[in-house]
């Protein structure tokens, strides 16, 4: 077995001692656009005053799926008055096609079409009723050919997209035919729709010397300076990128950001005049990528207690029309299939489909959820099979501490807290008690039908592309004591502004109100990652440190001098000096202090120069693809939830009465924003596994791409009882104040409500003779648990 040491032994990368005065971290200090969200006085691109000589831009896509495009009549758009400029593939230049990892997306349609909707023909008008005039002027011709829409057809056809990927260790095949029991299936999950309220946009503006400034909806404004770059043949120091913010994001402005970006540019570039960009909710939601829906066909080997000896899963995700991020989806897909538990003999393979729906994309646990679903899927089943307690096939399997601690990719698992937090939730929430109680409900209620599931989760914290774990932070200190932070994280919501504030407040002993977060701008920090993987405050809120570190390096060297020379015999030793509740002092003699602001005042007109930027990489990740082995995570954020749900037996319709939830995040830098990002994104989680549902038409069409027709959970799906607790832990020392990231890993949770269905719908399928299955899929809408209502009642 090849085995690596724990990520990161070395040093902790911040230090840990605790900031002298610092005051702000660990409290829940408001997010820093509380108030500007809540009163629609925080701008979002579409705010942006508009310029007097500013296009309105908009685009006509694909009438079809696929096919070859014979002809495109723009004459008629093109003469009308007000329309400023009508660009098609041709005007483009050579580098029409870009990509994040392959070269294989098209900006603008050339011969063929790609999908519904794929933007073909880009129109520039003096305003919006022209604009509309001029699209439905558009004619787009295309010669149709048949679109492939199933999994099944691509993997028939072998449509894949990159290469056929595999993790494991042992031997799988033998130790499943070698157990005393096996279970095989397929389990599917879909997708799901980013949902996000600001739409796609971006404004540009065209500068000199062919230079321009893209804002944009982001969550990655180096890849957008990049692409836009590229595509328009410009260097990329022409090109500077801004995003103050978005309207949430959860990963589909990681790539997909890009098309509208790229719009606004060319526009901007080609007229010379400001252009803007703001997808409509419903283009946005037919033309952009959402999660990626998934067929796993598994086997698993496992004997009478439940012990799981060998697993196979082989993974098929859709990735739509290109490759966007699909492969490092499926990346981690292979490395979250393992989820919680110790399994001795294991083969995960992963394959991306190529078909005939917009490329799909990032979306908060970048495919972990499909892992973790699929996982969850098979511990119930076999749980169902064997007659037992799910939660104790769960402990039976879960990664031990001292030994069964390493991962199938030979990663040790430190720090696993996995049994530790199943117990503590398992008691807190009475979960045995509310079992009997709900098998006792079960058998005389005629109406309601009710399930009770425990999910655990280990959530990877790092990029797995390991040049993407690096930030920079640009720290500028001025002569009020006050201080302006810029780095290449950007605030989608998520409270990274807020947390940064707090870390630089107390690295300087000031206020968090007198640090603010500036806008994200590639002129500021440049080769930035993508706002993603959860990482955003370990790498921005490290980088943000070292910053303030140098700073404050300059700082205690000039104060020693200042202390040291009244007239008492100190020899001058920056060590002593510390920075705490806005003033500085020697701890030699604390009474004398200087307040921060007059020290910056006093150490400009000395020269000292109080800005700095800062850099940070993370330590000890290293993840071999060719072998599959190695350390892609530097740590774990882990936890667990129990979920309640109760359905009704007539109509199949699925409500979730309570939910427990636990989570080891660290040493919370802010508890408020941290509870909010816990039960948000379980939330967002449970509605992929319970109510959302994409629905496209035989044509390849969205038909659910309004709010009307796709159901995201509203405030009345929120369970009645929800309690969400913190596991309380300080052994991180990877990150900044022993925090964890928290972003992503609590959306994986949502599956315990989908297991609880699938918990309740065993209940009544153990009345029947031999193993019946109705094989409940993701997500168990209505119609899916009525489907397997039916089945059982059928017999
Ligand atoms: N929270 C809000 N309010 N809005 C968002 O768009 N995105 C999620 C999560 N929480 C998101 C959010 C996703 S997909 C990620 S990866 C993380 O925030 C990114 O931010 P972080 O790394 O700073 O936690
Ligand atoms: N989540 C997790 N891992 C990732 C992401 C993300 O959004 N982007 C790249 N790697």
């Amino acid at each position: 077995m090849n085995e690596f040491r724990p990520a990161s032994p070395e040093k902790p990368i911040v230090d840990d001692k605790p900031i002298i005065g610092g005051k702000s971290v660990g409290r829940t200090i408001p997010h820093d656009s509380a108030v500007g969200h809540v009163t629609g006085s925080a701008p979002y691109i579409d705010d942006l005053p508009r310029r007097v000589d500013e296009l309105y831009v908009d685009f006509v896509g694909s009438p079809v799926a696929s096919g070859a495009v014979t002809s495109l009549e723009t004459e008629q758009a093109s003469a009308l008055d007000g329309v400023v400029a009508v660009f098609t593939y041709k005007d483009v230049g050579k580098h029409n096609v870009f990509g994040p990892l392959f070269c294989d997306e098209p900006f603008l349609a050339a011969e063929e079409v790609l999908y519904v909707g794929q933007p073909v023909v880009l129109i520039a008008a003096e305003n919006e009723t022209v604009l509309a005039e001029a699209k439905s002027l558009i004619r787009i011709n295309v010669k149709e050919t048949a679109p492939v829409l199933e999994l099944e057809k691509a993997i028939a056809s072998e449509n894949f997209i990159g290469p056929k990927r595999q993790i494991g260790r042992g031997d799988a095949e033998t130790a499943i035919s070698g157990a005393t029991h096996q279970l095989s299936g397929e389990f599917r999950s879909g997708g799901q729709e980013q949902f996000y309220l600001e739409s796609q946009a971006a404004v540009a503006f065209p500068g000199e010397q062919g230079q321009l400034v893209v804002h944009s909806s982001t969550q990655n404004t180096t890849e957008i300076q990049t692409m836009v770059a590229e595509v328009l043949e410009l260097q990329m120091h022409q090109v500077v990128c801004i995003c103050k913010r978005m309207g949430g994001a959860f990963g589909g402005k990681e790539t997909q950001a890009v098309i509208p970006a790229l719009m606004a540019a060319l526009v901007a570039s080609k007229t010379g005049r400001a252009a803007r960009v703001i997808y409509d909710k419903d283009t946005d939601m037919s033309v952009t990528g959402k999660r990626h829906p998934y067929l796993c066909r598994w086997r698993v080997g496992f004997e009478d207690n439940g012990q799981i000896v060998g697993l196979e899963c082989d993974f098929f995700s859709d990735g739509g029309a290109a490759a966007d991020l699909s492969t490092s989806v499926m990346e981690r897909t292979l490395l979250h299939a393992d989820n919680a538990y110790f399994i001795e003999h294991a083969r995960f393979t992963g394959q991306v489909c190529r078909t005939n729906i917009p490329p799909n994309t990032a979306f908060r646990g970048f495919g972990g959820p499909q892992a973790v679903a699929s996982t969850e899927n098979i511990i119930q089943r076999v749980a169902e099979y064997l007659k037992v307690d799910a939660l104790d096939v769960r402990l039976k399997n879960a990664y031990g501490t001292d030994d069964r601690n390493v991962t199938p990719y030979g990663q040790l698992l430190t720090g696993n807290h996995l049994t530790e937090i199943m117990q503590t939730l398992a008691q807190t929430s009475d979960y045995r008690q509310r079992q009997e109680a709900i098998a006792a409900q079960n058998e005389t209620d005629p109406l309601w039908l009710r399930g009770l599931a425990m999910a655990p989760v280990k959530f990877g914290i790092s990029f797995t592309s390991k040049f993407l774990n690096q930030a920079n932070a640009l720290v500028n200190v001025y002569t009020d004591g006050t201080v302006q932070v810029s780095t290449g994280g950007t605030e989608m919501g998520q409270g990274l502004n807020t947390k940064i504030r707090q870390i630089v407040a107390d690295e300087f002993g000031i206020d968090w109100q007198n640090v603010i977060l500036m806008p994200t701008s590639t002129e500021k920090n440049n080769n930035t990652s993508p706002t993603a993987a959860s990482a955003g405050t370990d790498l921005n809120g490290a980088a943000a440190v070292n910053a303030c570190r140098e700073i404050r390096t300059r700082l205690a060297q000039f104060a020693a001098g200042l202390f040291a020379s009244t007239d008492d015999g100190l020899i001058p030793s920056p060590d002593h000096i510390c920075f705490e509740g806005g003033v500085v002092y020697d701890s030699r003699k604390p009474n004398e202090t200087i307040s921060f602001a007059e020290l910056t005042l006093k150490a400009r007109f000395e020269r000292v120069d109080i800005g700095a930027r800062g850099f940070y990489k993370t330590p000890g990740v290293d993840f071999n693809r060719e072998t599959g082995k190695g350390n892609p995570f530097l740590y774990f954020t882990q936890g667990a939830a129990v979920a309640e749900v109760k359905i009704d037996r007539f109509t199949g319709d699925v409500s979730v009465p309570r939910v427990d939830l636990l989570m080891d995040i660290g040493k919370s830098i802010n508890p408020g924003v941290d509870l909010g990002q816990i039960t948000g994104g379980f939330i967002q989680g449970m509605g992929w596994a319970t109510a959302e549902c994409l629905v496209y038409g035989d044509d390849g069409r969205l038909l659910s791409h309004s709010p009307t027709t796709y159901k995201i959970p509203a405030i009345t799906d929120v369970p009645i009882d929800f309690r969400c607790e913190l596991f309380p832990n300080e052994d991180n020392l990877h990150c900044v104040r022993r925090s964890k990231a928290v972003g992503e890993p609590p959306l994986l949770l949502g599956v315990a409500a989908w297991a609880a269905v699938k918990h309740a719908l065993a209940q009544l399928s153990s009345q029947l003779p031999g193993d019946v299955d109705p094989n409940l899929q993701l997500p168990a809408t209505g119609e899916e648990v009525l489907r397997c209502l039916t089945e059982i009642s059928a017999g």
